[in-house]
């Protein structure tokens, strides 16, 4: 039987765990060879081998131009080319205006936003030779409204649906589509950082944060991964073939655009 993503391939950036591992996974199951790029590179490592030999491990530092380029070269030359880009690579602080230093700023808006831009302009080039390809970045339902005391991860997730417009309006003439998800709260390792501040800036017990903001969704849970997964192999697909420039929420009712 064919599947979604046969012939593919794929590089996730931040793939090692949570919902760029989800998204791995959900790549292969698909058909799609895959390149497992994060920071964490024994992760990485141990999450690609779980998938098999359609996976790839690469260690990858996304605010790293000379990093990016190694990576991108490498799965180039493994899988032949890359067809789908997932910007999934991200991080998440929260501080006070006056807490706000240019090194915080700096590593939120490098990974959030330089991540997304220098990764993408590092994999165009070998799209376009292929004539076509997708590009799918990560933004948030924060980055569909300002939050007291997420300044700064509010507005990288914003900046990325308007890269994410540009992108595809320019990208387009040469066959390459570029949309982005904008999840709302997914169950992750990223939401024990999630919690664990929240819990310190609005003076909570650990762990009532996360059990409210499930409660909260219209649809009644936290997502899962794999929620986010789904949408994103459809955004890959050809079914997806009339969708660009568009950012996709995914966040069980949250936010209605
Ligand atoms: N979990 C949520 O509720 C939620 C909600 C909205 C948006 N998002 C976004 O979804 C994406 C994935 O989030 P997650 O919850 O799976 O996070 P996570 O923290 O569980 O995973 C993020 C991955 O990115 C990697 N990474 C971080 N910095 C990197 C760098 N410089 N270079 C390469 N890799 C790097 C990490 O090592 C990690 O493996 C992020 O962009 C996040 O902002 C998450």
């Amino acid at each position: 039987m064919t599947k979604r993503l046969d012939g593919k391939v794929a590089l996730v950036t931040g793939g090692a765990r949570g919902i760029g591992a989800a998204i791995c996974a959900a790549f292969v199951a698909e058909g799609a060879k895959v390149a497992v790029a994060d920071l964490l590179a024994k992760d990485a490592e141990e999450t690609a081998a779980a998938l098999g030999e359609s996976a790839m491990a690469v260690a990858m530092d996304v605010t790293d131009l000379d990093s990016i380029a190694a990576g991108v070269a490498k799965v180039e030359e493994a899988f032949g080319g890359i067809d789908i880009l997932v910007n999934n690579a991200g991080v998440f602080t929260m501080s006070t205006i006056e807490e706000i230093t240019h090194a915080s700023y700096r590593q939120q808006y490098d990974v959030n936003v330089g991540g997304t831009i220098f990764t993408a302009q590092a994999v165009v080039p070998g799209m376009k030779k292929r004539g076509g390809g997708c590009i799918i970045n990560f933004s948030s339902q924060a980055g569909r409204r300002g939050e007291a005391n997420v300044l700064l991860y509010c507005s990288t997730k914003a900046a990325v649906i308007s890269i994410t417009q540009s992108m595809a309006l320019e990208l387009a003439k040469d066959g390459i589509r570029v949309n982005a998800i904008a999840p709302g709260v997914i169950d992750t390792p990223m939401w024990d950082v999630v919690d664990g501040l929240f819990a310190k800036y609005e003076n909570r017990p650990k762990g009532e944060k996360k059990r409210l903001v499930g409660e909260a969704v219209p649809l009644g849970y936290m997502g899962s991964p794999e929620e986010i997964a789904a949408p994103c192999v459809f955004l890959a697909s050809e079914d997806a073939r009339y969708v660009t420039a568009q950012t996709l929420n995914v966040d069980g009712g949250n936010w209605m655009s």
